[in-house]
C-alpha cells in the first residue's frame, strides 16, 4: 500500500513511519510511505507556502500553488484527502474501508488551513480524526496511517488478529471493545488474575473474554450496544452466567 503525504514538517512523518509497527511494514514491503514537502515544489527564495487570507483575519493560510505542483508533479496516489476537522471522522470501519485500497494520499493542513480552492478542486475527500483542533495535520495523518496499515494482511503478523480486537468485526460478532488482558506475574501487589484464565479451559476462557467485553463494552460504550441493536437473549445468559452486571437496562438508557 502505498501512502502520499504532503507536508511542510515531511520529518514528522518519515521518523514516526520509519520505526515500530510502520516501519517494519515499509522495510517488509508492506507500507510505502512516501513523504512530499510543499517547500520543495516553491520557487522564491524564502521557499514561502503561505500568505495572509484575502479579507483580513488572523493567521495563514497554505497557498495553492505548491499543493498544485506537488500533486501533479508527483503523481501522488489517489484518493486524495485532506487532513481537516471538516472531514468524515475517522472510525474503524472507516480506516477498513481505506485499507481496501492500493494506496492513497494525505494532505497536511497548518496555519488556517488551506486555500478554498483546494478543497473544491483538488482533494477527493476529507478525514478528521475528532472533534478538535490542532496545529496540523500531521498528526492526523499518523494515526490514518497507523489505523489503516495494522488492518492490512501481514502487518501484524500471523499471531495478532485486528478482528478481535475493540471496533473489530471479529469479537462477539463485531462492534464491541476488547476484554481484560492479564500478563506475568499472575499475583501482583496482592491482586490475582482471574481464575478462569489459568483454568486451561479454552472454550471457558472465550465465553469468559465475550461476558467482559460486553460487560466492558456496557460500561464504557453503551451507543455501540445500542448500535448493534441490544444484547440478544444468549448474551444476557452469558452475562448472567458469569454474574456481571446485566446489560440492557444500561445499553437502552
Ligand atoms: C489550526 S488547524 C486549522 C483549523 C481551521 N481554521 C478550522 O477552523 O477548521 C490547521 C490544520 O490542522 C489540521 N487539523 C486540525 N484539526 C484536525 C482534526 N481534528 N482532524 C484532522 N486534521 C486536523 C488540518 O489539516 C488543518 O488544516
Amino acid at each position: 500500500m502505498r501512502v502520499d503525504v504532503l507536508t511542510i514538517f515531511p520529518e514528522l512523518i518519515d521518523q514516526y513511519a520509519g520505526a515500530s509497527i510502520l516501519g517494519r511494514a515499509q522495510s517488509a514491503g508492506l507500507l510505502d510511505v512516501r513523504t512530499h514537502d510543499l517547500r520543495d515544489a516553491t520557487s522564491d527564495v524564502h521557499r514561502t507556502v503561505d500568505d495572509s487570507p484575502f479579507g483580513g483575519g488572523a493567521g495563514m493560510v497554505l497557498k495553492p500553488e505548491p499543493i498544485y505542483e506537488t500533486v501533479r508533479r508527483e503523481d501522488v496516489a489517489r484518493p486524495l484527502f485532506y487532513l481537516s476537522p471538516a472531514g468524515r471522522r475517522l472510525d474503524q470501519p472507516f480506516a477498513a474501508e481505506l485499507a481496501e485500497l492500493d494506496g492513497f494520499s494525505l494532505l497536511c493542513g497548518r496555519y488556517e488551513g488551506v486555500d478554498e480552492r483546494v478543497r473544491d478542486d483538488l482533494i477527493d475527500g476529507e478525514i478528521s480524526i475528532g472533534d478538535y483542533v490542532l496545529a496540523g495535520g500531521e498528526l492526523g495523518a499518523l494515526v490514518v496511517i497507523e489505523a489503516v496499515a495494522r488492518l492490512r494482511p501481514g502487518v501484524l503478523g500471523n499471531s495478532a488478529s485486528p478482528e478481535d480486537e475493540s471496533f473489530g468485526t471479529g469479537l462477539g460478532g463485531g462492534g464491541l471493545l476488547e476484554y481484560p488482558q492479564y500478563t506475568r506475574p499472575a499475583e501482583f501487589e496482592g491482586r490475582a488474575i482471574p481464575d478462569v484464565l489459568r483454568s486451561g479451559n479454552h472454550k471457558l476462557i472465550e465465553d469468559w473474554r465475550l461476558a467482559q467485553a460486553l460487560a466492558r463494552t456496557i460500561e464504557h460504550r453503551p451507543d455501540l450496544i445500542r448500535a448493534r441493536g441490544g444484547l440478544s437473549a444468549a448474551e444476557e445468559k452469558l452475562l448472567a452466567r458469569f454474574e456481571l452486571a446485566r446489560g440492557s437496562d444500561a445499553a437502552e438508557q
